[in-house]
């Protein structure tokens, strides 16, 4: 080489992040309030839609288009059925999980998305232990970020599946809501609320569409303050009056790994609040028995309960990948046509 010649300086792969024009991206699914009644009902319309499309043709529909998976905690439901769903409609999908990446080396979350972007990833479903972190990457990136639980504040998409549950077995329909759609219904939410980000969801959801939400759980798991959260929410401590008020009963699973040093005596827990065959016949003999899963069969329900005939657990699993279809083809129309829902 002449010592005048300049080196030649390669380009950097990556391309500069655009600025948006929007505050949130328009396909984003943050929180259940991103959602109109009017984005809802067709979101709800759609999925139904896209479950009874022949597969073949449906796969047509983001043919070829990258999804990335980005789950920085355990997962078996929501990551599988997510990944179904955008496999269903054609995507390319890609797993990264915080174990056997580069996150274990220290790599930032701006950083992994940042990457994933420049590798042509056009949404990101991301599962994270901090609260707040999909509005970071979503800013980081300026790609449509699904929420799929981020720490204890938010899942939206599971809440979506628990109403399209709800609404087909009250036979609502499981398309057009509105604010009268769960007029007199009553939903027990039972067990460890503080912790979860699926009776957060519902409680911002339900009461939306005119359902009360009854809280139920006890002073450790639910603070007093939990009612004050929005409209139609209320507390009732006693786990055999809030059976007898409730159509549909969501039992959650103490989120362990969230307690943080906090002492719960189980054997008074189970006594308290555990779902029983005995229980559910006595005082709910028709409702609706939900859970997200994972169950811990013993604990917050019995495993006749957990299988029998008034669970629609399984059912709620199903329910996933029609509504994370509808939520996926959403994040990446949404791209082409600018408009949020
Ligand atoms: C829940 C979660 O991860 O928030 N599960 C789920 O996504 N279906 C609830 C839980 O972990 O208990």
């Amino acid at each position: 080489m002449s010592p005048t010649a300049t080196p030649v300086r390669r380009q950097l792969a990556t391309p500069p992040v655009p600025a948006s024009p929007f505050p949130y991206n328009s396909g984003s699914l943050l929180s259940v309030l991103d959602l109109s009644l009017d984005g809802l009902s067709q979101l709800l319309a759609r999925a139904t839609a896209l479950e009874n499309q022949d597969p073949l043709l449906r796969d047509r529909i983001l043919a070829k288009r990258r999804v990335a998976l980005l789950f920085y905690e355990s997962s078996t439901r929501t990551r599988t059925s997510f990944e179904l769903a955008a496999k269903g409609l054609g995507a390319d999908t890609t797993l990264v999980s915080s174990l056997s990446s580069s996150i274990e080396k220290g790599e930032s979350l701006k950083d992994t998305g940042l990457t994933l972007r420049a590798l042509g990833t056009e949404a990101i479903i991301l599962r994270h232990n901090s609260s707040g972190a999909p509005w970071l990457l979503e800013e980081s990136t300026h790609l449509p970020v699904l929420n799929a639980g981020d720490g204890m504040h938010e899942h939206p998409t599971q809440a979506l599946l628990d109403l399209r549950t709800i609404l087909a077995h009250l036979r609502a329909g499981t398309g057009e809501v509105n604010a009268g759609t769960l007029a007199g219904v009553t939903v027990a939410i039972v067990g460890d609320i503080l912790h979860s980000r699926v009776a957060r969801s519902n409680m911002l959801l339900l009461p939306r569409l005119g359902a009360r939400v009854l809280l139920c759980g006890p002073k450790e798991l639910l603070p007093e303050q939990a009612a004050q959260m929005g409209p139609g929410i209320a507390i009732e401590r006693d786990f055999d009056a809030a059976l007898g008020q409730s159509q549909v009963i969501m039992m959650l699973r103490i989120q362990a790994e969230r307690l943080a040093g906090l002492q719960l005596d189980l054997e008074d827990y189970k006594a308290n609040y555990q779902l029983t065959g005995q229980r559910l016949a006595a005082h709910a003999p028709q409702a609706l028995v939900l859970h997200p899963g994972p169950i811990i069969r013993g604990m917050e329900v019995t495993a006749g309960v957990a299988d029998g005939p008034q669970s629609a657990i399984l059912e709620q699993v199903r329910n996933g990948v029609a509504i994370r279809m509808a939520v996926v083809e959403r994040a990446l129309a949404a791209d082409r046509q600018g408009g949020r829902a």
